[in-house]
Parts: C-alpha cells; sequence; structure tokens
C-alpha cells in the first residue's frame, strides 16, 4: 500500500490509474478504524479497480468544545489493517495541505435542508465542514464511487444532495452499519466508554428496535417517540433527539410515509453516541 501526504504526488498517481483506464473506489476517514471503516473498503473493492483511503481528522467539522484535540490518533494500527485489506492507497494530509489558508479563509459547501436540524443542530456548522472536507477530497481524489457508512445517516444524505446539487461525477455508495454484539453501533468514540458505560450503551439501539417495532402499528411517532426518550434516558444516558423522519428527506414524518428512518443522538458518559434505525411501514 502507498502512503502518500502531498496533493502533487497522489494526483500522479491517480492520473496514471485513469490513464490505464482503471476505475477508482474512495474511503474518506478520520482513522482509529474498525470493522465499521473496513466494511466500507472492502465494498469499495468489489466495485472499483483501486481503493484509495484517507485519514485525516477534519478541524473544520469540530465545533468549539468538541474532541478535536483528544480524538484518537492510530496512524500505525490504521496503516496495517488497510494494508492488510488490500487498500491500494492511503492518503494522510495534514491540516495545512487541506487548509493553507487556514479555516476561515477557506471556500465552503453547504448543503442546505438536510443539513439542518438533528446533528446538524447539536453540531453547528458541522456538516459544512464535512460536505467541504468531502468536496476537496473528491476533487483531489477524483474517484468514480465513494463509500460512506450508514451509520452516519444524515452525513450521507448531506453527501448525496451535495454530489447531486454540484453535478459531481461520482457514485455513492452507502454502507450498512457494522454493529458490536451488544447491537452498539461501532464507533471511534467507543473508547471514551467506561466497563459501566459499555454496558448501558446497548440500550439506545435496543429501544429504537422497540419504537420501530412500536410503529409498525400505531402512527402516533411523538408520543412513541417521548416513551423511548424516557426508556432511554432511565438507563443514565441522556438523549439529545431522537426523532421519526421521511428517509430521504429526514422531515418529521407524516401518517402516510412509508420509508422512515429513526434517528437518535445520546450521551453516554464522555462519549456522544449516534445511531439510526430504517423502518419500512406495510
Ligand atoms: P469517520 O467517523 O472516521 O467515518 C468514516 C466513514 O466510516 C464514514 O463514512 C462513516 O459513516 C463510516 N463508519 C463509521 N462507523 C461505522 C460503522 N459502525 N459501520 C459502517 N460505517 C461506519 O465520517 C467521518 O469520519 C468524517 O465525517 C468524514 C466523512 C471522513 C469527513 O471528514
Amino acid at each position: 500500500m502507498q502512503i502518500v501526504s502531498d496533493i502533487h504526488t497522489l494526483r500522479a498517481q491517480i492520473k496514471v490509474w485513469h490513464q490505464q483506464g482503471l476505475t477508482i473506489g474512495f474511503v474518506p476517514t478520520m482513522g482509529n478504524l474498525h470493522q465499521g471503516h473496513l466494511s466500507l473498503v472492502k465494498e469499495a473493492k468489489q466495485r472499483a479497480d483501486k481503493v484509495v483511503a484517507s485519514i485525516f481528522v477534519n478541524p473544520m467539522q469540530f465545533g468549539a468544545g468538541e474532541d478535536l484535540d483528544n480524538y484518537p490518533r492510530t496512524m500505525e494500527a490504521d496503516q496495517h489493517k488497510l494494508s492488510t485489506e488490500g487498500c491500494d492507497l492511503l492518503f494522510t494530509p495534514t491540516p495545512e495541505i487541506v487548509y493553507p489558508k487556514g479555516l476561515d479563509k477557506q471556500s465552503v459547501v453547504d448543503v442546505p435542508q438536510v443539513s439542518e436540524g438533528y446533528c446538524g443542530e447539536s453540531r453547528p456548522g458541522h456538516f459544512r465542514g464535512v460536505a467541504t472536507v468531502v468536496c476537496k477530497l473528491f476533487n483531489i481524489v477524483q474517484p468514480d464511487i465513494a463509500c460512506f457508512g450508514l451509520k452516519d445517516y444524515q452525513q450521507v444524505q448531506v453527501i448525496q444532495t451535495m454530489v447531486e446539487d454540484l453535478n459531481m461525477p461520482i457514485d455513492i455508495v452507502p454502507v450498512a452499519t457494522a454493529r458490536e454484539p451488544s447491537g452498539l453501533a461501532m464507533s471511534s468514540r467507543n473508547g471514551y466508554l467506561s466497563d459501566e458505560e459499555k454496558a448501558i450503551a446497548p440500550a439506545l439501539y435496543q429501544n429504537m428496535q422497540w419504537l420501530a417495532g412500536q410503529i409498525q402499528d400505531d402512527d402516533d411517532f411523538i408520543g412513541l417517540t417521548k416513551q423511548a426518550i424516557n426508556k432511554i434516558n432511565e438507563t443514565g444516558m441522556k438523549v439529545d433527539y431522537l426523532h421519526v423522519v421521511h428517509a430521504r428527506t429526514l422531515q418529521p414524518a407524516s401518517e402516510d410515509d412509508k420509508e422512515l428512518v429513526i434517528l437518535a443522538a445520546a450521551h453516554c458518559g464522555k462519549a456522544r453516541l449516534i445511531d439510526n434505525l430504517q423502518v419500512s411501514l406495510a
């Protein structure tokens, strides 16, 4: 696996692959890789001739007081995992390479509507940072396809909308959430959980599954959501948001909607867990 941190060298390799008629699959990450990230690499390998991954802890998507400085950085272990998975090239730029003018003088990408609410509301500016860095990475790597985890459901909708609105010739491939045997969605931030918190964290997904079952035969989405929030808060977690929404627009679900998603975020000790569950109503 080649490891490249400058844009010029990366572009030269991409040009060679394009000239050879090879397709490129891209997996952007912030590192501290687990099985969820690696499932994206597997998917990209099946769909493209060459796989490029990136590891970049993107300062633009972290708010003041968030965990930018403490975000787990495990570059050596990550390199080993990617190379074992058959990744062809790893791009590891520094913030100076990605944002040579600094964050304030950088052009940005704002994706309206789907960026609003949920994580967009709890983390102002987060999705502007995500869309901007992914747009830059797409322009640098020029992939044919790019894989994103459904674990970050709103993020997938933001990227998909950006690609459609800005006519980017890239297929976005959503990949199912990888979970621990307990049902807890794998996340780099699970490393912040104590043993005691690890024992209660699966209650988030369990109560989302309970809610998914209830809304199959009862359209009182708001009342049932309140019950689920209470059940989760009783475990010692603190729900940030829990909503039943339309799967594509992310607007609050109405009785006529059939394709829904339950979006949730909850604080568990120092970790902020997010999860979602897609529900098709009969
Ligand atoms: P990061 O949190 O490192 O996640 C990188 C990719 O892995 C994202 O597409 C995310 O949805 C996916 N992923 C994380 N946990 C997963 C799981 N349990 N199952 C399946 N996929 C999972 O998301 C980001 O980084 C950043 O916002 C990024 C897109 C790289 C832009 O900076």
